[in-house]
């Protein structure tokens, strides 16, 4: 037990990364770390890595070169980095290599021995390498510590087979392992007793959630137990991988009344030959054609992806084809990013013959034209009265609440504190880009009057 130590964590990266934080918070503290608001309080700190793209291992290189500092200052000071980035053997050498100043190296699945790597660098006072990949899940009986009091992200699958040839993702973090039924009900079950309202089920691809397991179960099975879970009233998924999303899981977002109508669906690329050598499993028109499923269903649904230019290839062409699905779809939001070689991944190997700037204009457009469209969806909602679950205080405007509604758009609506994780109903009074400025109509049903229960 330490008594008195306190510990810092730094996520970057997804919400897996997030939920993992969650555990090694719970398991930290019942090891008798406290929690530090900054790091500079902190005698642990601990940096949870992500690798999918090299901006984001970049900065937690230069992160590191600052923290050289950091562990000077105060005699005993520990810090270890985790995650995506140190799970790559080479990565791994590289940290140990250049930044001597680091204790413990530690990768996805070692998280949950994190208590034993703490104990061999403190008594070898040498830097401890794990990044061993055991099968099976670990969360299982684990302490998570959540951040919030009212959402919860729940992992119902971990790691991902598909390969896609640009993603680090299959290396990192391993086969598919779904969590039984049994024991992410059992999860939700007492996230409602405690009193959470929203659950987010998280994978690195949820819609082959229960392949792997005996049991004849799946993401729409789930979600329809789930539905019945007293105490939460919004589930929401991600991310779906349009190669495994069918009629089902559609059916359970347009039938189930706590599923929220959002789908995220990343599309990657709107071409089919690049489709085919980001191995990704389907074609522009099966893609289009889960669109008008989900749209058929599903009324008032949101639907954001996440889109890469600059695949190595990708001619003038083929980018207008991305373009072009990006016109014809109208998707709420789209996640952009200009395509980043991995070191491992067969996309690497080839040849990335596409000069920057030529990548920058393409990006630029793409997300020009995906703001307008974004914009133009959200204009339809002023006016219209929406649920919102009440998230906090805003963060730019003390006397302004935050909210999301069902289709996880952001609104922010002037109230007072107390309805955090209160179901209000706001009307939109402007939509910009990025969110939704409402007032509040009522909350619990009863009305309110600038915010307050009448
Ligand atoms: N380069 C650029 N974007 C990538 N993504 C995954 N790997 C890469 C890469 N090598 C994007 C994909 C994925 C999202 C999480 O990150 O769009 O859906
Ligand atoms: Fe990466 Fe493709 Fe798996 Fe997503 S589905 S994590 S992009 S390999």
């Amino acid at each position: 037990m330490q008594s008195g130590k306190r510990y810092h964590i730094v996520t970057f990266g997804c919400q897996m990364n997030e939920s993992d934080t969650e555990v090694l918070d719970g398991i930290l503290e019942s090891l008798g770390y406290e929690p530090a608001v900054t790091k500079e309080e902190a005698d642990l700190l601990v940096l949870v890595t992500c690798a999918v793209r090299k901006k984001a291992e970049d900065k937690v290189a230069a992160f590191l070169g600052r923290l050289r500092r950091w562990k000077e200052e105060k005699r005993g000071r520990i810090l270890a980095v985790g995650g995506c980035m140190s799970q790559q053997e080479e990565m791994a050498s590289y940290i140990k290599k250049n930044f001597r100043h680091v204790d413990i190296i530690f990768g996805t699945d070692s998280l949950y021995r994190f208590p034993q790597l703490m104990e061999e660098t403190m008594e070898s006072r040498k830097t401890v390498v794990d990044i061993d990949i055991q099968e099976g899940v670990k969360r299982e009986g684990q302490p998570v510590n959540r951040k919030s009091s009212f959402h919860a992200w729940v992992p119902i699958i971990y790691g991902c087979n598909n390969f896609c040839s640009y993603c680090i993702v299959p290396y990192v973090r391993g086969r598919e392992k779904s969590r039984t039924f049994e024991d992410v009900v059992e999860e939700v079950k007492a996230l409602g007793n405690k009193g959470y309202r929203e659950v987010t089920l998280l994978g690195q691809n949820v819609d082959a959630y229960g392949k792997d397991l005996p049991d004849n179960v799946n993401l729409a099975s789930l979600m329809e137990e789930l539905n019945r879970v007293e105490g939460i009233q919004r589930l929401r998924f991600l991310t779906s991988h349009p190669r495994d999303f069918n009629e089902n899981i559609i059916k359970a977002v347009s039938g189930l009344s706590k599923v929220c109508e959002h789908v995220h669906l990343p599309l990657q690329a709107g071409s089919n030959r690049i489709l085919k050598k980001m191995n990704r499993g389907y074609t522009r028109q099966h893609y289009l054609g889960l669109i008008d499923l989900i749209r058929n269903y599903v009324e008032g649904v949101a639907i954001t992806t996440d889109i890469i230019v600059g695949y190595p290839g990708e001619t003038k062409e083929e980018f207008e084809e991305t373009m072009e699905l990006v016109e014809r779809i109208r998707f709420d939001a789209a996640y952009t990013f200009v395509y980043s070689p991995r070191q491992g991944t067969p996309a690497a190997r080839e040849k990335d013959n596409i000069p920057k700037e030529v990548k920058k204009e393409r990006i630029q457009k793409l997300i020009e034209r995906q703001k307008e469209i974004g914009l133009e969806i959200n204009r339809q909602l002023e006016g219209q009265l929406v649920e919102v679950l009440v998230e906090g205080i805003s963060r730019e405007n003390s006397s302004m609440l935050t909210g999301r509604t069902r289709t996880n758009k952001l609104a922010h609506f002037p109230g007072s504190p107390g309805l955090e994780g209160e179901a209000a109903h706001i009307r939109i009074k402007e939509a910009k880009t990025w969110h939704l400025q409402g007032e509040l109509e009522y909350t619990k049903g009863q009305k309110l009057k600038a915010g307050v229960l009448e």
